[in-house]
């Protein structure tokens, strides 16, 4: 979510106008409004003289950086076997249902952002999500109640 305090033209400002700076001000755009709307990525452009298409592809080959709006926070439930099997699949479903989002989506408020992704690396501990960024192990129905009530208290 964005800052109050925080201007677009700042952060490209304080940038060199330089090809070589795109991937800072992406960076610095990013982690200012939690994504990188088609304005600032033209407005990049204008200022580093890199071709619109190219700060496209860039923007899009990193994960890091995201071109739609981001939720406060982000979500991320593991659909790789161990957790599928483990019943991952209903988790999505119940947090579908409580956040009224599907997967790839963020809510209206931008308080939510829920994904899906293959393997988080910890199969042991299946069912696995992540919740901005922090993991959540063996979770149950009881303990996403737990992170969403903890999540909507913020
Ligand atoms: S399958 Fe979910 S962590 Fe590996």
């Amino acid at each position: 979510m964005k800052p109050a305090n925080i201007d677009l033209d700042e952060i490209i400002e304080h940038y060199p106008g330089r090809p070589d700076y795109l991937i800072f001000l992406l960076q610095d755009i990013q982690a200012a409004f939690n994504y990188i709307s088609p304005e600032a990525l033209q407005l990049v452009c204008d200022h580093t003289g890199v071709p619109l298409s190219q700060a496209y592809a860039v923007s899009t080959f990193y994960q890091s950086f995201s071109l739609e709006p981001k939720g406060e926070h982000e979500i991320k439930v593991c659909l790789g076997t161990a957790c599928h099997l483990k019943g991952a699949p209903r988790l999505v479903e119940e947090l579908e249902r409580r956040l009224g989002v599907s997967p790839g989506g963020t809510t209206d408020d931008l308080k939510y952002s829920l994904e899906t992704v293959n393997c988080l690396g910890a199969c042991a501990l299946a069912p696995v999500m992540v919740v901005d960024e922090k993991y959540q192990p063996s979770v149950t129905t009881k303990k996403l109640d737990k992170v969403l009530g903890e999540l909507q208290q913020d």
